[in-house]
């Protein structure tokens, strides 16, 4: 093991952008389409991995939408989640905020509550055995119209007081955040936090959309906002989280190269970036290898991974109580760690 991979391997973490469905291992595919008898169009997990080649957000899209068609049972998103809060456990991770697309279950007339209740109760078991805090995040799809949202926010309201916010994600391009204004500001009336994904293939406009009309307490990639040095001055006063996703990045073709990924840029602009595996089983890597290669790639050291992770805490929906403890964890991590 590099010294970096060592001193990363410990750094405690929070993620903040993982979409559960994106944590799906075609392993548990498998197992789930024998489970459920449902049919999938592949004859092997190498067969699947052989077909996650992606040119841009869609080709993504349209592959994880199939996937998620094994998913059936209040059991099977219990298995998903607590598989994925076992893997994030080994990268050191003490936090997560993670995603789900009830959309995409519901469409299919799966219940509402079948789909939560499993998350939840995984969420919960996570606490109890591996120490994990967690929130959970509502994502509303954009290719679907608003009043579909607004039908999602209504039947997710006794759910409200287990929720830490709502989210928006899938097809970016031509679903600019202004067509989610109205069901935004429903949701921060009823307490939820608000996140969008904007800046990732969308331009600089959505992300000053998803400010000025979503209110959001944090942007979800964000990238494309470096083309505009207005808008970066703006998250910086603002002293917005980017939640940015490297492996992503690279596997949807948004960067050519992890070296010239612009995290590094973000982190020298003051942007309050931090690192995340998005939909780790598609696009091969789970925190702590976005957190390794993207530091091989733009000669990150252990000063620039460690501030990382505490932008990962301070940018959470934690209390200020359990912020400071953690970012004391890392500061004694970092402080005790010979590199
Ligand atoms: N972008 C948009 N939608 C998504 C993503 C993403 O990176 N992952 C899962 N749904
Ligand atoms: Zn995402």
């Amino acid at each position: 093991m590099s010294e970096i991979e060592a001193f990363v391997a410990g750094l405690p973490k929070a993620e903040l952008h993982l979409h559960l469905e994106g944590s799906l291992e075609p392993e548990l595919m498998f197992a789930l389409a024998r489970r459920n008898g449902v049919d999938i169009p592949f004859g092997s997990v190498d067969e699947v991995r052989a077909a996650y080649e992606f040119a841009n957000l869609q080709d993504f899209l349209d592959i994880y939408y199939a996937g998620a068609d094994v998913l059936r049972e209040e059991q099977d998103f219990y298995d998903l989640t607590l598989a994925y809060l076992k893997r994030a456990a080994a990268d050191a991770v003490r936090h997560v905020e993670v995603f789900f697309d009830p959309q995409t279950h519901t469409d299919r007339s799966i219940p509402f509550a079948t789909v939560i209740n499993g998350i939840l109760a995984a969420l919960a078991e996570g606490e109890r055995e591996l120490g994990i805090t967690s929130g959970l995040i509502l994502c509303f799809l954009r290719h679907l119209s608003e009043d579909a949202a607004f039908a999602t926010l209504q039947t997710a309201e006794p759910y409200f007081d287990r929720l830490a916010g709502v989210g928006l994600d899938s097809s970016e391009v031509g679903h600019p955040p202004s067509k989610f204004r109205r069901v935004f500001a429903a949701a921060g009336q009823n307490g939820l936090r608000r996140v969008a994904h904007a800046g990732e293939e969308g331009p600089p406009a959505y992300v000053y959309e998803a400010l000025d009309l979503l209110h959001i307490d944090r942007l979800d990639h964000g990238n494309r906002s470096l083309e505009d040095d207005a808008l970066v001055g703006r998250l910086v006063r603002e002293e917005m989280t980017l939640t940015v996703c490297p492996l992503s990045n690279l596997k949807l073709c948004v960067v050519d190269d992890l070296v010239n990924h612009p995290l590094r840029r973000m982190l020298e602009l003051g942007l309050r970036a931090t690192v995340n595996s998005d939909d780790p089983a598609y696009f091969g890597g789970y925190v702590n290898e976005n957190y390794v290669k993207t530091a091989r790639a733009l000669g990150l050291g252990p000063t620039d991974l460690a501030t990382l992770a505490k932008n990962s805490f301070t940018g959470s929906f934690l209390d200020d109580a359990a912020k400071t403890r953690h970012l004391a964890a890392v500061d004694a991590y970092a402080d005790g760690f010979e590199i």
